[in-house]
């Protein structure tokens, strides 16, 4: 967490949080309500992609997507507010992604939230990418801590223990790539373009995932890391040699890679469920929650689903919508840290790399910046 302001202890009372996302290639605004007893409900959503800006590149150029972030997010935020049908006066704090990610979006984003506070008196809070997508399930459907989290996204793949807001415990991450990253160059790969993930899925969806035998990394290993790499590369492998593709093959190869990367979360994700499960021996029934853009996968979804069931595990997702970038989960992270008595100081930085376990060791997958973050 970034240099905070001392916490001081509020009386429970609604408050409405205006959020702001611009860490990638999305820029987004929304309003959130809190309830006096937690409860979340979304007031205004808005979300615009760059990928029209970036598309000529084949990848997110970061100086590209902070002018672009420059050039809408007054309108966006004007189009949240409104849509909401609340004024400014309504609202108790502007909270806004501070890291990790594209340094520059950030910027774009930070400036924008610490004016708007300031001029309106409201207060602020710099928030974690990760701590918002991780926390994203108590807005949705109302599911509060502790549980274990598979976050999932352009730039990281890990479990973390969510204890209670604010204490994260990294159970695993990627040795490598993220899995988003890998459902992007897959998709490259094949040509078919970016975003990269729901263009394997919708090509997956005709194929037939056993005609091409793809890697499941990590299989069986004692640690739940994951690996992407070999994976990727495998693909990459078959497409040098099998060139030049029909559509039947890029079907098959997407739906082989989707298999491959479902079994391999599976299996990882059940030895983190074993280790956690004492820590979790409290709660009624123990509670998986998938986050992050690769949760939209609705493949992934099924796997992870049947995993849990079979474990007596409760699964708990966000919507597609609210999977991928959005500004409603800032705004969620926000109001639930502010209702806890939070806020954080006008000079708080941008945090390109901000990993939520502090204690845990670095790994390449754990922070760093990917094409997305
Ligand atoms: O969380 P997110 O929207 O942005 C980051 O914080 O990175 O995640 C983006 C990643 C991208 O790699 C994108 O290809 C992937 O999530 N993604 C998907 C799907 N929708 C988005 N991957 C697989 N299947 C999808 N349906
Ligand atoms: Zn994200």
């Amino acid at each position: 967490m970034p240099a905070d302001c001392p916490d001081t202890p509020l009386p429970a009372r609604e408050r409405i949080v205006l959020g702001i996302e611009t860490s990638c290639d999305e820029t987004a605004a929304a309003v959130v309500l809190r309830t006096a007893d937690g409860r979340g409900r979304i007031l205004s959503n808005v979300v615009r992609s760059q990928w029209e800006k970036h598309r000529p590149y084949g990848g997110v150029v970061p100086e590209i997507a902070a002018r672009a972030h420059v050039e809408c997010l007054d309108a966006i935020v004007r189009q949240a507010v409104l849509e909401a049908g609340i004024d400014w006066s309504g609202l108790s704090a502007v909270a806004a992604t501070a890291g990790p990610g594209l340094a520059g979006g950030l910027i774009v984003g930070l400036v924008t939230a610490k004016t708007l506070a300031l001029a309106h008196g409201l207060d602020f809070l710099a928030v974690n990418h990760l701590e918002a997508h991780a926390l994203t399930v108590g807005l949705t459907e109302g599911r509060a801590p502790p549980y274990l989290v598979l976050l999932m996204s352009g730039g990281h793949t890990q479990l973390l223990l969510v204890e209670e807001v604010g204490r994260y415990a990294r159970i695993a991450t990627t040795i490598d790539d993220a899995l988003g990253e890998a459902f992007d160059k897959t998709a490259t790969l094949l040509g078919l373009g970016q975003p990269g993930g729901p263009a394997v899925e919708r090509a997956a969806a005709t194929g037939n995932p056993h005609r091409f035998r793809l890697p499941r990394p990590m299989l069986g290993r004692d640690d739940p890391n994951f690996s992407f790499a070999g994976l990727k590369t495998a693909v990459r492998t078959i497409v040098a040699a099998a060139a030049p593709l029909t559509a039947t093959d890029v079907a098959d190869l997407c739906a082989a890679f989707q298999l491959a990367a479902a079994e391999s979360l599976g299996d990882r994700t059940r030895r983190a469920m074993a280790t956690c499960a004492p820590r979790l021996a409290g709660t009624e029934t123990p509670t998986l929650v998938i986050a992050g853009g690769v949760a939209a996968n609705q493949a992934i979804r099924q796997t992870l689903d049947r995993l849990a069931q079979s474990s007596g595990w409760r699964l708990s997702v966000p919507p597609a919508p609210l999977c991928t970038d959005n500004a409603a989960m800032v705004a969620w992270a926000g109001a639930e840290r502010h209702a806890r008595g939070h806020r954080d100081p006008f000079d708080a930085p941008a945090r390109a790399r901000w990993p939520l376990d502090p204690a845990a060791k670095p790994a390449l997958g754990s922070g760093r910046l990917g094409p997305k973050a």
